[in-house]
C-alpha cells in the first residue's frame, strides 16, 4: 500500500503540482478574485467582452457630428471589416491569443488629418462605452492608457 501511494505521488500528483507552479493555476481553480497576473484580455472578459465593447463604441464614433466624417459613405462590408480588425487589434494587444492582420496605427491613420478635438470625442465615447459595461477602474485605466499610447501615431493636427 505504501509503495502504491508513493508511486501515485511520484507519478501523478507531483507532475501536476510542478505544472501548476510552472504555468499557473488554471482559472477554473483560481476563482475570479484578485488574479493580478491575469492579462488585460482575460480581466476584460475575453473575446466576447471586447467584441461587445467595439460593437457599442463604433456607432458612437460614426454617429458623432464631427467624427462621423471619417465613416460617411463607407460600404457596410468595409465597416464590418474595420470592426473585426479593431476587435482583433484590442484582443491581440491586451494579451489574447489573436493574430492582428491589419496595418500599423501610423500607416493606416496617416493623412486622415485626425485632430485633438477628434481625439477628445473618441476618448469621451470610449468612456461612455466603459460606463455602460461597468468596466472596473483598473481595467478601464489599463485600456485608456493603452489607447493613449497610440495617440502619437494617430493624431496629426492640434
Ligand atoms: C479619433 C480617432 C480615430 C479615428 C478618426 C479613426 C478612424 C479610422 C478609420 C476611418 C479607419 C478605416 C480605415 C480604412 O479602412 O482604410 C480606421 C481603422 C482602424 N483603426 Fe482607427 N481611428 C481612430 C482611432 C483609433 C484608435 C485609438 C485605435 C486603436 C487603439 C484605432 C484602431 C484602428 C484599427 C485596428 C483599424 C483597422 C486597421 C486596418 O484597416 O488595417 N483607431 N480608423
Amino acid at each position: 500500500m505504501t509503495i502504491y501511494i508513493r508511486n501515485f505521488l511520484l507519478g501523478c500528483l507531483i507532475p501536476v503540482m510542478l505544472a501548476m507552479l510552472m504555468f499557473g493555476v488554471p482559472t477554473a481553480f483560481a476563482g475570479e478574485t484578485n488574479n493580478t497576473q491575469a492579462s488585460l484580455y482575460d480581466r476584460l472578459g475575453g473575446y466576447n467582452a471586447i467584441a461587445a465593447v467595439v460593437n457599442d463604441l463604433f456607432p458612437r464614433l460614426a454617429g458623432d457630428k464631427k467624427l462621423g466624417r471619417f465613416w460617411r459613405h463607407r460600404g457596410s462590408d468595409g465597416i464590418a471589416r474595420e470592426k473585426q480588425l479593431l476587435i482583433d487589434f484590442f484582443a491581440a494587444k491586451s494579451g489574447g491569443q489573436m493574430y492582428y492582420r491589419g496595418r500599423t496605427m501610423k500607416l493606416l491613420h496617416t493623412d486622415m488629418k485626425i485632430d485633438e478635438k477628434d481625439w477628445r470625442i473618441l476618448i469621451t465615447a470610449v468612456n461612455q462605452t466603459l460606463d455602460k459595461f461597468q468596466v472596473p477602474a483598473r481595467e478601464r485605466k489599463d485600456l485608456l492608457d493603452f489607447i493613449e499610447s497610440t495617440k502619437k501615431d494617430i493624431v496629426e493636427q492640434s
